[in-house]
């Protein structure tokens, strides 16, 4: 009774099974039936009885289970695949617009010789302001607007505190391209977000001069906007560079004739550069008598958004798969 009840059918062969060794004619029950004759005549009817329960226990466990195997099968049968139908297509993502051209822009500079670095995004008040030249107080570092974490940590506003990192650690001749995220608190718009991309660029030798750097950066924004783009360098400041300068280009929509990105002046910021100041270098462990250099920063937002005339940085953030689509072919 035990045997039959434990008995465990999961399929057509296991029923099977379970007829040939209980209830079919040349079955246990049946032998139990046979063995009849060997009962002492005043136990038989008891034999009897109790042969029968289990013969009914057997048969009413072998409708169950087929029952059950039918359904299930039945169920399998539903589920069924026509696979005839069409299938849904499969969609491939893309790169996104800031990916590649990230990427154009560390191409165009490893021609030229320029590694890649990389920096921590929660950074130390050393490598994103000290080293380079802002002094304690100094209202220029309100013109960053800071993320300050705890402490003196905080989220880097540029990605200038690589090439600190860079100068600490390595000898000259430096030449890298750092490009990463950075962050400041500003209210998000159309033309300003908190969290952006810079690739900031350092070149350190012997005799390396504006002139170099200026040369470098017209090559860049050749190769990246084409032949027809201009460039131009006004004056500025930042604490770490001297003499500073901005970087413009000519304006890519509307070719001087004047339209709302370059607030109809023809032209178009990119980003700062300069030659490394002194005391920036010397901060660095690196002799500022022997060695010169130029860094440069820009933003890969904005070079998207000229390049591939985008009007509003927040599409960059929303994911959109009708905007992100159009690059499809890049
Ligand atoms: N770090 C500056 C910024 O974020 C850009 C810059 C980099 C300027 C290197 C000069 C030299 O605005």
């Amino acid at each position: 009774t035990q045997e039959v009840e434990a008995f465990v059918i999961q399929n057509k062969e296991a029923l099977e099974q379970f007829r040939i060794s209980y209830t079919g004619r040349k079955g246990q029950i049946a032998d139990l039936f046979d063995d009849i004759k060997n009962i002492a005549p005043e136990q038989r009817k008891a034999y009897g009885q109790e042969v029968n329960k289990l013969k009914e226990l057997a048969q009413t466990k072998f409708n169950q289970m087929q029952e059950q195997l039918e359904a299930s099968s039945n169920g399998q049968q539903k589920l069924n695949i026509d696979f005839t139908l069409p299938p849904v297509p499969d969609t491939l993502g893309t790169r996104h617009p800031l990916t590649v051209v990230r990427e154009e822009i560390i191409r165009i500079f490893e021609r030229i010789g320029f590694n890649l670095s990389e920096g921590p995004e929660i950074e130390d008040d050393w490598h994103n302001f000290t080293a380079l030249n802002f002094p304690e107080n100094h209202p220029a570092r309100d013109m960053q607007d800071t993320f300050f974490v705890e402490g003196n940590m905080l989220l880097r506003t540029h990605t200038s505190s690589v090439q600190v990192r860079v100068m600490e650690n390595q000898k000259p001749p430096i030449r890298t391209l750092s490009p990463g995220r950075v962050f400041r608190n500003e209210a998000i718009s159309a033309r300003a977000h908190c969290v952006f991309h810079q690739v900031e660029g350092l070149f350190i030798d012997e005799n390396v001069s504006f002139a170099d750097l200026k040369q470098t950066l017209y090559y860049f924004v050749q190769e990246m906007f084409g032949p027809e783009t201009k460039i131009r360098f006004r004056p500025s400041f930042f604490p770490f560079t001297e003499p500073s300068a901005e970087i413009d280009i000519s304006c890519l929509i509307c070719k001087g004739a004047g339209c709302n990105i370059c607030k109809h002046s023809g032209w178009v910021e990119i980003g700062g550069s300069g030659m490394v100041d002194p005391e920036v270098l010397r901060n660095c462990g690196i002799d500022p008598e022997k060695y010169s250099g130029f860094a440069f920063g820009m933003g890969i937002e904005r070079i998207t958004m000229l390049k591939y005339q985008i009007k509003d940085l927040r599409l960059f953030t929303e994911n959109d798969v009708r905007f992100l689509r159009q690059f499809e072919s890049l």
